[in-house]
């Protein structure tokens, strides 16, 4: 197994504070029911944001990160910021990021990779760490989905939810650290998952406002098979590559979209669902954050610590997913 290059020294969390349940959807009539997104998704709530931005939840998650890493905000050589929701499309978030810390030495910049922009963003760091380029990284998965949600869509609206979830990587010191990453993409499919209007192609217009096309799209049932296949691709590509056996993993960590998805990803990786961290239905998908918030939330209850070996998996719009397994 290959020296790791870069280890977890610390990571956070952040959801904004109001709690939207399945039976609040009602009010804003949406036809729906618990029973139903329940048994079709496993999300019983989801956290929406009101008043915090997306620097603001990314800023919460870092300083949570940093504080467990013994990191100062000046010590961060990069700061990567995976999300899809931005509070604005120039500059990048992370340079928002940045500024709302004080991070003044850092290099900041976003990844774009949806769903799977935490495991994509860690991938790109690791690397940089590896050619010498930083020492100390911090990699944050953020979204304010609520803002690019069509609230008036019952297929979409019930599954998302706001949060943001951080680690910071440093030089591995010892045999700690990233064991393994995987990541792909097919873009020949990225109309199944988008959101068609507001950008270059389509500029913000009253059109595009009338047809709600600057909100998300989703053919609901393509991305489902599609992820199912690629996360459980992903899973085995990430135990290869660390010479790993799915009985050497601690706790997996599937990206939080659906329960159905987790269950039949774990069943294909031969990883029983004792091991598998389940989130989804306090936070509904929370895109790039979910994998982070998860991870967080598992250190803190102590199904993880120093020496677990946990494995990542995420699939998300483009489509990209990928892997990667780090031993605490
Ligand atoms: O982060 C990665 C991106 N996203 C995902 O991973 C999501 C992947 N897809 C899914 O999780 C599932 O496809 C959904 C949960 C979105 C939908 O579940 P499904 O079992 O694939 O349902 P469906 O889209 O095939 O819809 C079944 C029925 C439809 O009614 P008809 O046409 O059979 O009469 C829908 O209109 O369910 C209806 N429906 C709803 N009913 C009540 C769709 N949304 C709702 C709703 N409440 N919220």
């Amino acid at each position: 197994m290959k020296r790791p290059v870069a280890y977890i020294a610390g990571t956070g969390r952040a959801v904004p504070s109001n709690v939207m349940s399945n039976f609040d959807f009602a009010a804003i009539g949406i036809e729906t029911t618990d029973e139903w997104i329940v048994e079709r998704t496993g999300i019983k709530q989801r956290h929406i944001a009101k008043t915090e931005s997306v620097t603001d939840l990314a800023s919460t998650a870092s300083r949570a990160a940093m504080q467990k890493a013994g990191v100062q905000p000046g010590e961060l050589d990069i700061i990567v910021v995976a999300t899809a929701s931005p509070d604005r499309l120039l500059p990048s978030a992370a340079v928002d990021l940045q500024a709302a810390i004080g991070a003044s030495r850092a290099a900041a910049f976003d990844v774009g990779a949806a769903c799977s922009g935490f495991i994509y963003g860690s991938t790109v760091a690791e690397a940089m760490i590896s050619i010498g380029n930083a020492d100390t990284a911090l990699i944050v998965g953020v979204e304010r989905l609520s803002s690019i949600t069509d609230w008036t869509d019952r297929s979409t609206c019930v599954l998302f939810g706001d949060g943001a979830g951080a680690a910071v990587l440093k030089r591995a010191k010892q045999h700690r650290g990233i064991l393994s990453t995987f990541v792909r993409s097919d873009g020949s499919l990225g109309d199944l998952l988008c959101r068609p209007g507001g950008g270059g192609a389509r500029p913000f217009s009253s059109e595009v406002l009338n047809d709600r096309s600057q909100f998300i799209k989703m053919n609901g049932r393509e991305v489902f098979k599609n992820a199912v296949r690629s996360m459980s691709d992903a899973a085995t590509r990430a135990l290869d590559a660390a010479k790993l056996t799915s009985a050497d993993i601690d706790l997996m960590i599937p990206h939080q979209a659906n329960i159905r998805i987790i269950e039949a990803t774990a069943k294909h990786a031969n990883i029983p669902m004792s091991k598998v961290y389940v989130n989804v239905d306090r936070f509904g998908n929370t895109s790039a954050a979910s994998i982070p918030i998860a991870l967080d939330e598992a250190i803190e209850q102590g199904q993880l610590g120093e020496g677990s070996t946990v494995l990542l998996v995420a699939f998300g719009a483009g489509f990209t997913w990928g892997s990667m397994i780090v031993r605490l």
